[in-house]
């Protein structure tokens, strides 16, 4: 199902058909690899929001990885594709897509690795089904990565850390890199997202852990 709404960003979508995928994305489910210009570890971005995050990243690791992201809305996912086409990246796509049905656009085994970023916390517990980090997508995860593949996550929602951390372990998933407080954890590399930046210039802290399948 392709989620469009607002009529000119639609438009404005075509005129990046090299960086954002065009149609709904399903066509290209154990096909992500010809998108690219090099076969590379598929790394998968779920809430790109506006790609400050996934930008850094492509830029960080040219020729190491390839990157999709991942984004409900066009409009947001907009301001990505033109950081992405300022910063020349051939290793990054964007997708305007439901990540409910990420079963639908990727092949069983397709991705090395999930990033999860300040995805919505959903802080109601009939809402919990919801969160990203909920057991129900940790069964769609596992489907999609490689054994040995991993999701990254970061929140400043410490609720949803601290239930995210207890999904993981539930569903018999091997935590590493646990941090309450990532800009004072030596982590090397760290790209921070949109509202990473918002979020620590304010000094709260962030949560960032590594989950192994
Ligand atoms: C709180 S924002 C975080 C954006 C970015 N990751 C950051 O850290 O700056 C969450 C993003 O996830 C997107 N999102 C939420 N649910 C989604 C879904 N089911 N499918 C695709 N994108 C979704 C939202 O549109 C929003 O851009």
């Amino acid at each position: 199902m392709r989620l469009r709404k607002k009529p000119w960003v639609a438009e404005a979508l075509t005129g990046f058909s090299d960086i954002v995928v065009q149609n709904s994305g399903e066509e290209l489910a154990g096909k992500w690899q010809g998108l690219f210009k090099k076969n590379l570890p598929l790394h998968v971005e779920l809430g790109t929001g506006k790609g400050r995050f996934i930008v850094g990243m492509g830029e960080q690791h040219r020729e190491l990885a390839n990157f999709v992201g991942i984004e409900a809305k066009e409009e947001v996912l907009y301001a990505a594709a033109q950081k992405v086409r300022e910063q020349e990246l051939t290793n990054v796509q964007l997708v305007v897509f439901d990540i409910n049905n990420i079963l639908n656009i990727f092949a069983p085994g397709e991705i090395d690795r999930l990033y999860i970023n300040f995805c919505d916390p959903w802080p109601k517990n009939r809402h919990a089904k919801r969160r990203l980090t909920h057991i129900e997508f940790l069964k769609k995860y596992r489907l999609l990565l490689q054994p040995g593949g991993q999701i990254w996550f970061k929140t400043d929602n410490r609720e949803l850390f601290e239930f995210s951390l207890e999904q993981f372990s539930e569903f018999g998933l091997t935590v590493t890199k646990v941090t309450y407080d990532l800009l004072h954890s030596g982590f090397d590399g760290n790209i921070m997202t949109e509202y990473e930046t918002k979020f620590s210039s304010l000094g709260q802290p962030i949560y960032r852990c590594e989950v192994n399948f």
